[in-house]
């Protein structure tokens, strides 16, 4: 854990600040690779993922921007009304669950409202690297655009593209059109709202699954969950043949490790896979956002999946 200064916040764009979080003391903070986050402890007792945005080589500052989300659940409303320049804030050392794959070959990168914190860093990555890559940046209206200024030399150049959609995707950047044809060497990144996801991994579905990265923000509201019974559930580990109960307010992962089972995890939110696990049988409910349609036949990521039907047999 880090206690970091807030040194200033910025006006982005309507509805979005970005904090400037560096050393009390000035020194140098941890390395972090473009795509990576924090996890900040916000006030009121919330912690919140959010992508670091300036070049990853710059080590004496971190930079997140938050967007207010109206009817959110409180983490943004709050960083927004009671962050302020000159206070301290504990912070996570940097993880990456979104890294560039390659730094060869062609980079597209997608970005849909404030998901363009990590595709920043990746851009400048990018371009110090003289990488190539085009930017495309889908966002409402102008004046909810964030960072413009920071891609007006490659908007010149012709590699970032700007596209605004008055709030309606669909009338946005053509994704379909984009995206159809997969040219050989090229890896796709995308990040933003839960529409947004769904546009892009509809139109690049075609495209080979180890060239297609993307990081949502959170939970997508889009994916229906079932609500466990009040009773929970219970878990077969099929080496001990121990049954292990699931309380309703506990994910499977910690069922399992309350039961003295060691499991490897990370984000333990269903972006990294860490936690993956052969199931043998009964149905898991999936909600993670990295098991393929074949993988989930065959696995399950018991830091966010719950039982479909039981009871669930684990290879552990
Ligand atoms: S720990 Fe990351 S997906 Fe489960």
């Amino acid at each position: 854990m880090l206690t970091l200064r807030v040194r200033s916040t910025t006006f982005e764009a309507e509805g979005i600040l970005s904090f400037e979080l560096v050393d009390p003391a000035g020194a140098e903070l941890p390395a972090f690779e473009p795509g990576a986050h924090i996890d900040v402890h916000v006030p009121g007792g919330l912690t919140r993922r959010y992508s670091l945005c300036d070049p990853p080589w710059q080590r004496y500052h971190y930079r997140i921007a938050v967007l207010d989300v109206p009817g959110g659940r409180g983490g943004s409303r709050a960083m927004h009304e009671h962050v302020h320049a000159g206070d301290l804030i504990e912070v996570s050392e940097p993880r990456n669950f979104f890294p560039l794959a390659s730094e060869s070959g062609h980079a597209v990168l997608l970005a849909g409202g404030i998901g363009i914190t990590p595709i920043l860093a990746m851009m400048e990555q990018l371009k110090r690297l003289d990488h190539s890559f085009e930017l495309h940046y889908c966002t409402q209206t102008p004046e909810r655009t964030a960072f413009a200024g920071r891609m007006g030399q490659d908007t010149a150049a012709g590699r970032a593209h700007l596209h605004h959609d008055g709030g309606d995707w669909r009338k946005g950047l053509d994704m379909a059109s984009l995206l159809r044809e997969y040219r050989p060497g090229t890896h796709l990144y995308f990040c933003g709202p839960a529409g947004f996801m769904k546009a892009v991994k509809d139109a690049s579905g075609h495209w080979p699954p180890d060239t297609v990265h993307f990081e949502y923000f959170g939970a997508d509201p889009d994916v229906p969950t079932r609500a466990m019974p009040a009773s929970g559930c219970d878990v077969v580990l099929k080496r001990s043949g121990n049954t292990i109960h699931v309380d309703p307010s506990q994910s499977i992962l910690q069922a399992v490790r309350d039961a003295g089972v060691a499991c490897e995890s990370s984000c333990e939110a269903g972006m990294c896979g860490t936690c993956k696990v052969r199931y043998l049988s009964g149905s898991p409910e999936h909600t993670d956002f990295v098991l393929s349609d074949e993988e989930r036949r065959e696995f399950v990521l018991i830091c966010c999946a719950r039982v479909a039907e039981g009871p669930l047999v684990l290879d552990l």
